[in-house]
């Protein structure tokens, strides 16, 4: 029961998780900066509230984010101790083009992700870089509207080709967008896409979602002129669907509920548009504008890897009284059988092997498990050391099911990385409270603290782990 030679184990962060330095080396403004801590979080992410920019007396995490943009070095240095063999960050868009439409990069951005891809080059880690996790500058939404606009094609396109020329030879892996499916759930947070009255929304989010496929696509062919070795990668934010009872209503609403997120995939992997979606388009009479080329060049720039994020499954029911109290996300409702963290995130390791299989079926292309953990609230001793034995039992689990998936099941896994491996501000809460980290941060949900790292019990069983090439999980 092994895992294959060179498997890529790693930890994942994004950029507006963990840099901080919101406002430094010429970095503009971005959707993920205005995105505030407490009750107002989910109305802006989700776009129920449309911000200018900061108001008074309200925090927002991601201004410091755990100050990795000062700290990168010691950072990278702790990973290196564990043994990673990748590490997946994200670029801040802003950073490189700080208000999205110039036509000269801002060369300080590029030299602060160049010095971190040496550094990991120093250690032989494997950069697997998000070019965008979430964020989208400012500008582009204020002043054309973000992704409902093609335009954001041409501004993507540049921010591509300037990354994967600077990079090239440093960076191999790069994946277009995280989560891409997120933008129909807090299109705010997820893509920056602000919705004002009068929008029919559905018919917004799938043009804006049109432009991101069109940019992913743009973005693979781009790669592959520049240089062949490039892998791109699409992100899903996946979990399989169950339906809650055996009636075949719940049976036909766990598959669209399914359908709704491998939507994106499906375009991405196999290069055109499914047909129940092109049904479902004609039926609801959305008109999704496409231009001559569209197609083709969907057809011939699909992805050569799926990544994707797994942290639990999701219960599907046409019991609307049900639904209506399920408060997540993805409006799926409690399964009996599992327990959850304590944020209310059920924890199904078996799910996950059942994910691993289903996009395997569905699209027969090498899997990378890009983010998968447990957010947990951590009690550390006098010297921040904190014995999180709850967060290895979850990872071990995983990782069980994982190596089932590879060795009984046969499907093609070719790296894992933790989500979070040093604690960062959480996406959808804001919170710091909600760890994932092998490494503790000294900061609390305010932004107080030292900012000191220090190594968790976990710490070294991942890095056992790692050594073993998941043969010793004890
Ligand atoms: C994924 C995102 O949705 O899950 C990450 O790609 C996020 O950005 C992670 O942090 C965990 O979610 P949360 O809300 O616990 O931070």
């Amino acid at each position: 029961m092994k895992f294959p030679k060179g498997f890529l184990w790693g930890g994942a962060t994004a950029a507006n998780q963990c840099e901080g330095a919101y406002n430094v080396d010429g970095r503009g403004l971005a959707n993920v900066d205005v995105i505030p801590y407490g009750e107002d979080r989910w109305k802006v992410a989700t776009g129920k509230k449309i911000v200018e920019g900061f108001e008074e007396n309200v925090y927002y995490p991601a201004q410091e984010g755990i100050r990795f943009y000062e700290n990168y070095q010691e950072d990278i240095a702790l990973f290196a101790k564990m043994g990673f063999k990748t590490f997946r960050m994200s670029i801040a868009w802003s950073r490189i083009y700080p208000k999205g439409d110039e036509h000269q990069p801002n060369e300080k951005g590029l030299q602060f992700y160049e010095n971190i891809f040496r550094e990991c080059q120093k250690y032989n880690i494997e950069p697997l870089v998000t070019i965008t996790h979430f964020d989208c500058p400012m500008h582009l939404i204020k002043e054309y509207g973000g992704w409902r606009n093609r335009k954001l094609i041409t501004f993507y396109e540049r921010l591509v080709r300037t990354l994967f020329t600077r990079f090239d030879g440093l960076v191999k892996y790069w994946l277009t967008f995280n989560e891409i499916n997120i933008i129909l759930h807090a299109p705010f947070m997820g893509a920056g896409l602000e919705l004002h009255e009068g929008d029919d929304e559905k018919s917004v989010k799938y043009q804006a979602i049109h432009h991101e496929l069109i940019a992913s696509a743009t973005a693979s062919k781009i790669a592959k002129e520049i240089n062949p070795d490039i892998k791109i990668g699409c992100m899903l934010a996946a979990g399989s669907t169950y339906p809650l009872t055996s009636n075949p209503k719940d049976v036909w609403e766990a598959k669209q509920m399914d359908r709704q997120n491998y939507f994106f995939i499906d375009v991405q992997s196999r290069g055109y548009y499914p047909s129940y979606a092109l049904k479902e388009f004609d039926r609801e009479g959305l008109s999704i504008v496409m231009e001559e080329g569209d197609e083709k060049l969907l057809k011939e720039n699909t992805v050569d890897f799926i990544s994707f994020s797994y942290y639990m499954s999701k219960v599907a029911t046409t019991d609307k009284e049900l639904k209506k109290s399920s408060g997540n996300m993805f409006n799926a409702v409690k399964n009996p059988y599992l327990e959850e963290s304590e944020w209310g995130w059920q924890i199904d390791p078996l799910g996950f092997r059942i994910t691993l299989n289903e996009l395997y079926d569905r699209y027969q292309k090498p899997l990378f498990v890009v983010e998968n953990g447990l957010g947990a609230i951590d009690h550390p001793d006098e010297n921040f050391y904190v014995e999180d034995d709850y967060r290895i039992n979850y990872l071990r689990d995983h990782i069980e099911a994982m190596r089932d998936a590879i060795n009984i099941d046969g499907v093609d896994v070719i790296g894992y990385t933790t989500w979070g491996p040093i604690d960062l501000v959480s996406a959808s809460t804001g919170e710091m409270s909600k760890r994932y980290g092998f490494i503790y941060v000294d900061r609390d949900d305010q932004g107080r603290g030292t900012y000191q790292r220090k190594a968790k019990k976990s710490f070294y069983w991942y890095k056992k782990v790692i050594e073993t090439n998941g043969e010793d999980l004890s």
